[in-house]
């Protein structure tokens, strides 16, 4: 917050040649001059996402950062606005460790919003008080306009926030970088905001094949720019959010969530090869294992439907489970939050799982329900 500047830590970048190309090498010094690789290798969510069953399982939270902690509200209205509290670095860095530093959570979640990237894109976006976010309705004509020559600059202020988080961070927790599914954010600029079936969107993908294509095309070359930014920036892991993915007909799944989901972490293993990808797309049941085929992500996240044995099932050995309790007993707390944090802890025992919900925190949740779940699985 204001007169508790964190100061910039130190990159020294080394050039890397290997049989897959060059890349650079970042080493990231924080403040106390001390080197981080070797301390890197230690993370416990960097251990799961490289393959090993971590006991008890790392934990952090879907919007972790948010409006249930008062501590958040309390810079959400010196930013004023939603969109300045995510472009304000000092403030963005603020509310991303506010949880771990009051939870001890085992990952830091870039604060910032899927829309971001449109916004980076010209598109125009805005948060209304209690209706979320409002957008105009894109129609084909529209698509020429998104122009990915600003996004590098207009997504400056993402990686100053990341720079300092990485310098105010717990050195055993990691920093998640993330962005939007290309299609949950196409669904958000076709509809002009969040809708209930998305019909528009479903519609101009089976009507309009050619043009919602480019749409798709335009969005994941943005996600890859993104996401490039925040890796180099400091970010250890990255995720992809695709809250609508289940909307979709497993044709379309597979032409609009898994094929882009590929394309994206494909361009950055090959900028970035250790950098863990964990893709969520939400509500597509059955089709997890097509998903964690085709894409090739490290991790994937289970929604709270999913039976995390029947998701273990589908997306095989080599893929890490992230999940999946239901914000609700979160709210409820007490038996029922105990009971559904230990069904899943006894699904997933052996197997690399990352613990956390199966969609965003609810902004009614009692912090102490919070610590009450993270006491119960770190004494597991
Ligand atoms: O998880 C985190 O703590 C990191 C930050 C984060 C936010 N949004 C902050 C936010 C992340 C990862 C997101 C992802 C996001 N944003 C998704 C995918 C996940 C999901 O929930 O399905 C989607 C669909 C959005 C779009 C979005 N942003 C909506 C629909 C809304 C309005 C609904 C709401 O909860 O207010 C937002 C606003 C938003 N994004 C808030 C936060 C903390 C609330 C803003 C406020 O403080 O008023």
């Amino acid at each position: 917050m204001k007169g508790r500047r964190v100061g910039y830590p130190k990159i020294h970048r080394v050039l890397l040649t290997t049989p897959e190309g060059f890349f650079f090498l970042s080493l990231v010094y924080a403040k106390s001059g001390q080197a981080e690789p070797e301390r890197v290798v230690g993370k416990r969510i960097l251990r799961v996402l490289r393959g090993e069953a971590v006991w008890p399982p790392p934990v952090w939270l879907m919007r972790q950062a948010g409006r249930y902690l008062a501590e958040y509200r309390a810079v959400r209205a010196q930013a004023g606005d939603f969109i300045a509290l995510c472009m304000t670095p000092d403030l963005a860095a603020e509310v991303t460790l506010q949880p771990v530093r009051r939870f001890g959570m085992d990952a830091a979640i870039l604060f910032s919003d899927i829309l971001i990237l449109p916004w980076a894109l010209g598109y125009g976006l805005r948060f209304a008080e209690g209706e979320g976010p409002v957008l105009p309705k894109l129609v084909p004509g529209d698509i020429a306009g998104l122009s990915l020559a600003r996004l590098a600059a207009a997504l400056a202020p993402v990686a100053e926030t990341i720079r300092l988080v990485r310098a105010g961070l717990d050195p055993a927790a990691a920093l998640i970088g993330f962005a939007g599914g290309p299609f949950t954010v196409a669904c958000y600029m076709v509809e002009g905001g969040g809708s209930k079936d998305h019909l528009r969107t479903r519609l101009m993908a089976h009507a309009e094949p050619a043009a919602f294509d480019r749409l798709m095309d335009v969005l994941t070359e943005a996600t890859i720019a993104s996401l490039t930014l925040q890796a180099e920036a400091g970010a250890e892991v990255v995720m992809l959010f695709d809250s609508w993915a289940g909307v979709l007909s497993p044709a379309l799944f597979r032409r609009h969530v898994a094929k882009p989901a590929a394309e994206i972490t494909a361009a950055l293993k090959a900028r970035f090869p250790a950098l863990p990808v964990i893709g969520f797309p939400r509500l597509s049941g059955g089709l997890l294992g097509l998903y964690a085929a085709i894409s090739g992500v490290d991790a994937v996240g289970m929604d709270t439907a999913t039976e995390p044995e029947r998701a273990a099932e589908l997306v095989g050995p080599r893929v890490a489970l992230q999940g999946n309790l239901d914000p609700a007993a979160l709210l409820a707390g007490g038996a029922a939050l105990a009971a559904e944090t230990a069904r899943i802890l006894d699904a997933l025992r052996g197997r690399p799982h990352i613990f956390n919900l199966g969609h965003g925190i609810f902004p009614e949740t009692p912090p102490a329900h919070v610590a009450d779940l993270l006491a119960q699985i770190r004494a597991s």
